[in-house]
């Protein structure tokens, strides 16, 4: 191989793993309870390998977890969330979200409202609304 082609390839393997190092590694997850009149929100996250157990968060308590994304980026984390009579399932964490949106600087950060779960957009500063509950 002539120089050149070495430091292509030095250039191009660089690249590709400056590029992994951004959908792999450790990420952060949020959830926040930001309902009103004190309602309790329970909070149940799950991937297929972890389950995180019930958790019952009260007004605008935060409950949050880390895990590396797998070789694979097919880790994938739903919660089951309910307040009241007011529930919904929701996927929270999966590489098929635009993650450089959602979890900015590898930090997801989702907050449960009257009207649903909604993810801080850190482009406005503002919570945006992605799931509503279930009818
Ligand atoms: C959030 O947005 C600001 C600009 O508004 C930027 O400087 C910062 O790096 C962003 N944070 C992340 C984690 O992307
Ligand atoms: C985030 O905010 C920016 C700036 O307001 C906006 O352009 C963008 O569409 C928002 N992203 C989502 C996914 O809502």
């Amino acid at each position: 191989m002539s120089r050149y082609n070495s430091y292509v390839v030095i250039l191009l393997l660089a690249m590709a793993l400056s590029e992994s190092s951004v959908v792999l590694g450790e990420y952060h997850v949020h959830i926040v309870n930001g309902l009103g009149n004190n309602n309790i929100l329970n909070v149940h996250c799950q991937s297929k390998d972890n389950d995180l157990g019930w958790h019952a968060l009260a007004k605008g308590e935060d409950f949050h977890w880390s895990f590396n994304m797998n070789f694979f980026k097919s880790t994938l984390f739903f919660c089951f969330m309910q307040w009241k009579e007011v529930k919904g399932s929701f996927k929270v964490f999966s590489n098929d979200m635009g993650l450089n949106t959602v979890c900015p600087g590898s930090v997801c950060t989702y907050r449960a409202d009257e009207n649903g779960l909604s993810f801080y957009n850190n482009s406005s500063k503002t919570y945006e609304l992605l799931y509503e509950w279930e009818k």
